[in-house]
């Protein structure tokens, strides 16, 4: 059978690393409180001035293409997952293209918020298991520092920046992306979003003044929304296949707090050794968070092992992918 299969990961995080006590200094917080409230230690920041969210992208693409030995004209298509692209348009996967020399691509992003990396992956395996591409580049990568507000303690101490690219082709062993159950509801915009920027309230003088092109959240209800439906779908697709805690090799979560991972493994009866977190030193990247998961395990991942992804994030968006490794 014919499965569209990841055979390559690769991530990026920039050098300069925001601790907890820098934030100290910054923001009426504390160590102790962001600890205990999202296991965050530090996050790295792209600090660079003229920098944005395709320069992440693009080694993180470099060193993929470099590491499989592929060249960049082989590339059939990139998709790039973001809430922060370089611009509102053109697209940042026609940006990081030009940048990586993937002359042969065509390519769009997908807006998903912290859930577009599982949008994209489900979209581009079709494009593989149609028959249509063999190689497929999929980018989660946000530039989080741009649209932070660092005088509002309740959002700038949780997020970060980072990408991750990975290559998917097709698979005939039985391996790759086997179920995918990805799902939205847009009443829950008005507890996640940035207020300007877009067609309803372009920016102007008095937007900057309010701070609106910032990210605004609600942190309870997006807290209470992400433990009971991260769990549900991550559960549905398990039993959709067949899948035991006991044959779970891994569960992949998005990294926006460790109390909601916690809660999500074990909802599912998971073995904390299963879980991939690293949120204590990147905090929430967005749509990096799943592939920097998986770059920073892929040594530990074995072929056949049976992986859960799981997200959610602003939209309210959520979903849930198992897919069997396949190197
Ligand atoms: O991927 C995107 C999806 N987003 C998320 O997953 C975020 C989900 N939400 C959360 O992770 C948590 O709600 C937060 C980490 C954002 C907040 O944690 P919480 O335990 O829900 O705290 P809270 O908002 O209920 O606030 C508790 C207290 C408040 O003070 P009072 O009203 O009890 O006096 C806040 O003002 O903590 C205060 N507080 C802080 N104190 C120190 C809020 N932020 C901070 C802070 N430092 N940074």
């Amino acid at each position: 059978m014919l499965r569209a299969a990841i055979t390559g990961i690769q991530g990026y995080v920039p050098d300069y690393i925001l601790r907890n006590e820098e934030l100290e200094q910054m923001v009426e917080t504390n160590d102790e409180w962001i600890q205990t409230r999202t296991g965050i230690k530090e996050r790295r920041i792209l600090n660079q001035r003229g920098l944005g969210t395709s320069d992440m992208a693009v080694p993180a693409v470099n060193s993929l293409l470099e590491k499989k030995n592929i060249s960049p004209s082989e590339i059939e298509l990139v998709i790039c997952a973001t809430v922060t692209p370089d611009m509102q348009f053109p697209a940042t996967a026609n940006i990081i293209s030009d940048k990586a020399g993937l002359k042969n691509a065509f390519g769009y992003d997908i807006n998903a918020a912290c859930c577009g990396f599982l949008y994209a992956l489900t979209t581009a395996a079709k494009f593989i298991e149609t028959g249509v591409h063999q190689k497929v580049l999929l980018v989660g990568a946000d530039k989080m520092s741009s649209i932070i507000d660092y005088e509002d303690r309740a959002t700038c101490v949780i997020f970060g920046d980072g990408a991750g690219a990975v290559l998917l082709e097709p698979d005939h062993e039985g391996n790759g992306i086997i179920n995918s159950k990805l799902y939205s509801d847009g009443s829950g915009s008005t507890f996640l979003h940035q207020k300007a920027g877009g067609s309803v309230k372009p920016a102007s003088h008095a937007t900057v003044d309010a701070h609106e092109h910032y990210v605004y959240q609600d942190g309870r209800t997006v807290f209470k929304f992400a433990v009971n439906n991260m769990a549900e779908v991550a559960k549905q697709v398990m039993n959709e296949s067949d899948l035991t805690p006991d044959n779970v090799h891994w569960l992949v979560p998005h990294q926006a707090n460790k109390r909601i991972i916690e809660a999500t493994y074990k909802q599912l009866n998971l073995n904390p050794d299963k879980v991939m977190v690293n949120i204590e030193r990147y905090g929430n990247t967005t749509n990096a968070t799943i592939p920097l998961c998986l770059w920073e395990w892929e040594d530990q991942i074995n072929k056949g092992d049976n992986l859960i992804l799981a997200a959610f994030g602003g939209g309210f968006t959520w979903g849930a992918t198992y897919m069997r490794w396949s190197y």
